[in-house]
């Protein structure tokens, strides 16, 4: 009989800071959607990382239905995708210590999200240590499933680096444990721009949301803030990688991910045409592809108790696989 071969295993998170927008859309979410029948799935609601942020408690969990309701609206499958919330494995936070443990403080302080969201906090004695040591939480994220790949938008590529080397350490100092995940990013889509700012990645926490497309806006906001988005005062609409043709290069990269079109083809299809054309079929198309994400969001989260028990289902299988490496961790360290 031929060898079954297990299918490669993937674990991907996002953290649950409401306003899921375009970016973790095209980024993100729809990769893993269509890679679901190729590989062991396992995405997780990352809400001990979204308190690095001090959310209120009801907005926390009023954010954390929304993300669930929208994964399975965006296609998750929970027959062929184990989903669920970090909080309810508790194995996390005891492998984020031991890794923790095992990391320089250096590697943290390099990390360039640490030094962005440190940057706009004035009172730097406040700075909230969890700020620091966030990415030894995301390698336990990982490594605790012993994932071969993780597929993330390009933000997250230092992350899964130091990932990588925090299972190296580990493995180096205790022998053989971590399977050493590999990064999976695509060539398109993984690095969505703000559409009034396009010199920075669209992002949940923008305090301005004109510049982000959210899942749940309404037709009206959508096409409105891709009216507004910014251009420049050429006239060509290609595909150029100049820095200050960046706000078309994000549309343009938009519409190619949500047609399905090749660049070619569309720089034929608006050849002789102006930003006012573009504009109008890019919300044409964006209102087109989240509708029936709405429609299907609107059916799930009526009925609020499915949500739930859903949730301890699906923790309940992930704990299955994370108990079975914390126990191994243990062994090594010595504190079975
Ligand atoms: P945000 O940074 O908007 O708060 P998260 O950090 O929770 O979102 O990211 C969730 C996933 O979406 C990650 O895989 C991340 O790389 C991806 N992602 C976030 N923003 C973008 C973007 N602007 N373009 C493409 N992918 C993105
Ligand atoms: N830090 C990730 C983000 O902000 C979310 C996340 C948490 C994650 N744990 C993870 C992503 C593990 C991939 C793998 O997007």
């Amino acid at each position: 009989m031929p060898s079954q071969k297990r299918k490669p295993r993937v674990l991907s998170g996002i953290q649950s800071s409401g306003n899921l927008h375009i970016g973790n859309y095209l980024g993100a979410i729809k990769n893993w959607v269509q890679d679901q029948d190729r590989y062991e799935n396992y995405f997780m609601i990352a809400d001990y990382h979204a308190i690095t942020g001090l959310p209120d408690s009801q907005a926390l969990r009023q954010q954390k239905r929304e993300l669930i309701g929208l994964l399975l609206a965006c296609g998750l499958d929970p027959n062929k995708s184990v989903i669920f919330e970090q909080s309810d494995v508790a194995e996390h936070m005891e492998l984020a210590w031991i890794l923790t443990c095992v990391t320089p403080v250096g590697w943290l302080e390099r990390m360039t999200q640490y030094k962005d969201k440190t940057q706009k906090i004035s009172d730097k004695q406040s700075i909230g240590a969890g700020l620091l040591i966030y990415p030894t939480l995301m390698a336990s994220d990982i490594l605790i499933y012993q994932a071969d790949e993780v597929p993330v938008g390009e933000d997250q590529r230092q992350h899964v680096e130091i990932t990588r080397d925090i299972a190296q350490r580990f493995n180096h100092l205790y022998g053989e444990t971590f399977t050493i995940p590999a990064v999976h990013i695509r060539e398109s889509g993984a690095r969505i721009m703000d559409l009034t700012n396009p010199q920075k990645k669209m992002s949940k926490s923008d305090e301005d949301a004109a510049g982000r497309l959210a899942l749940l806006d309404t037709p009206d906001e959508l096409r409105k803030k891709i009216k507004t988005a910014t251009t420049d005062s050429m006239r060509d609409i290609v595909f150029d990688t100049r820095p200050e043709r960046a706000g078309l290069f994000n549309l343009l990269t938009i519409y190619l991910e949500l047609s399905g079109q090749s660049k070619a083809e569309i720089e034929t299809h608006f050849s002789c045409k102006g930003y006012k054309h573009l504009k109008e079929e890019l919300g044409g198309l964006v209102v087109e592809s989240l509708a029936p994400i709405q429609k299907r969001y609107a059916e799930i989260t009526a009925d609020p108790g499915y949500l739930d028990l859903f949730l301890k289902e699906q923790a309940a299988k992930a704990q299955v696989v994370a108990s079975k490496t914390l126990q191994d961790v243990r062994q090594k360290i010595g504190v079975d």
